[in-house]
């Protein structure tokens, strides 16, 4: 049974299957296989039935994974189906995609319940690369997108860099692919090498910080220059097209997450679902939670909101937590101004280029 929290607008939903599992990734994810599928989606279908008792409108629904577009034609369908009856008006939609599962069919089944945004993990162009990564899929990236512009106007591209044997040129050829793209959104993420995957066993290592402060910086000009904001370290937009599901994440504000390993935050709680398939398959629902008192929601409000491009009013910080931002870390903000690493302005806190770019530099000082 979930707690109540009317205030929360957002809901997650995890689908843990993929077709293969990525050398690299270290998310929640399972090796698909039907007898799984089935059981789980009907748990899920038991967790949104929740929500459409109590009459839960949500702003925004982010279906991830794993891989949500693995499902077939008739589970994405019982799936979206109930999720479009906790849609409020003008909501977002999301679901996230890999690119060798979607089909013109399942467009189809999106559009029609209300799905109005798709992510996809691109990675990267380079063919060579994507051996690495072991997703070298027999795609042409332009006519996937083209066919899903036909559906879904709001798209967008996950990105991988610092990759093994990376050069700026090679990353130079993604970015300008991207842009032939022409589209709206796009997410890049410095690879993580991370314990219990094929990459870190296989003793493959992440760029240094220099090297990866270099491609960033590389990105974030090239990016500008073509008209894109970024509102987020990793998250760059067209003016209008920021995802507004993953705002609440970086704002702190409340969020639902069902399904295996997904993450939430209602009330004063933050939760995480154990990642257990076959418990949750039997109906159980282990999770781990952060009872959280004032000061740690406060600490959470800075960790999010300074990763933000946008940075946070520090009256509504002063409101909110009863406290005096200015006075209270005096001389760690004259610290950062001086370093150049944050600037205040009008009353509005924010990391700089260079403070995004040292952000665990920047937060270390405020908490
Ligand atoms: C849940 S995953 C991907 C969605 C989909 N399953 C796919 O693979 O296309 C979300 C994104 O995280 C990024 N990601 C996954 N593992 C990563 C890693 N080790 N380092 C950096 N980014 C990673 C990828 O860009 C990926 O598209
Ligand atoms: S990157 Fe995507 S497809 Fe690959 S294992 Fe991770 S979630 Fe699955």
């Amino acid at each position: 049974m979930q707690h109540i929290d009317f205030s929360a607008k957002s809901l997650y939903v995890h689908i843990p299957f993929c077709k293969k599992i990525c050398p690299y990734c270290d998310f929640i994810k399972v090796l698909e296989n039907d007898k799984f599928i089935e059981p789980y989606l009907k748990e899920l279908l038991k967790d949104i039935s929740f929500f459409i008792e109590n009459n839960f409108k949500f702003k925004t629904i982010y279906i991830g994974g794993g891989t949500p577009s693995i499902l077939s034609v008739n589970f994405l369908e019982q799936l979206l189906l109930n999720l479009n009856k906790i849609l409020d008006n003008d909501a977002e939609f999301t679901i996230e995609c890999n690119p060798e599962s979607l089909t013109e069919n399942k467009l189809k089944i999106f559009k029609k319940y209300g799905v109005n945004r798709i992510s996809i993990g691109l990675q990267t162009f380079n063919k060579n690369l994507l051996k690495i990564l072991d997703r070298d899929f027999e795609i042409d990236y332009f006519d996937l997108i083209k066919l899903v512009k036909k559906y879904i106007k709001n798209i967008n591209v996950d990105f991988i860099y610092g990759l093994p044997n990376q050069t700026l040129e090679i990353l130079k050829e993604d970015l300008d692919n991207f842009i032939k793209l022409d589209i709206n959104h796009v997410s890049l993420y410095s690879l993580q090498v991370e314990e219990n995957t094929l990459f870190y066993n296989s003793g493959i290592k992440e760029i240094d910080s220099d090297e990866s402060a270099k491609m960033y910086n590389f990105i974030l000009d090239f990016l500008r220059k073509h008209g894109f904001n970024r509102y987020e370290v990793s998250n760059f937009a067209k003016k209008g097209n920021e995802s507004k599901h993953n705002l609440t994440y970086w704002r702190n504000e409340k969020y639902y997450g069902i399904g295996v390993g997904a993450s939430g935050y209602i009330n004063n709680i933050r939760y995480r679902n154990l990642g257990n398939l076959s418990k949750y398959i039997k109906g159980l629902r282990e999770k781990d939670e952060e009872i959280l008192n004032l000061d740690d929601e406060r600490k959470y409000f800075l960790i999010t909101n300074l990763r933000l491009e946008e940075g946070f009013d520090i009256e509504t910080y002063n409101k909110k937590f009863k406290k005096d931002f200015l006075n209270d870390y005096k001389n760690e903000i004259e610290f950062l101004l001086l370093a150049k690493a944050i600037a205040i302005n009008n009353n509005l806190i924010k990391c700089t280029d260079y403070g995004l770019l040292t952000l665990n530099l920047v937060l270390e000082k405020f908490i």
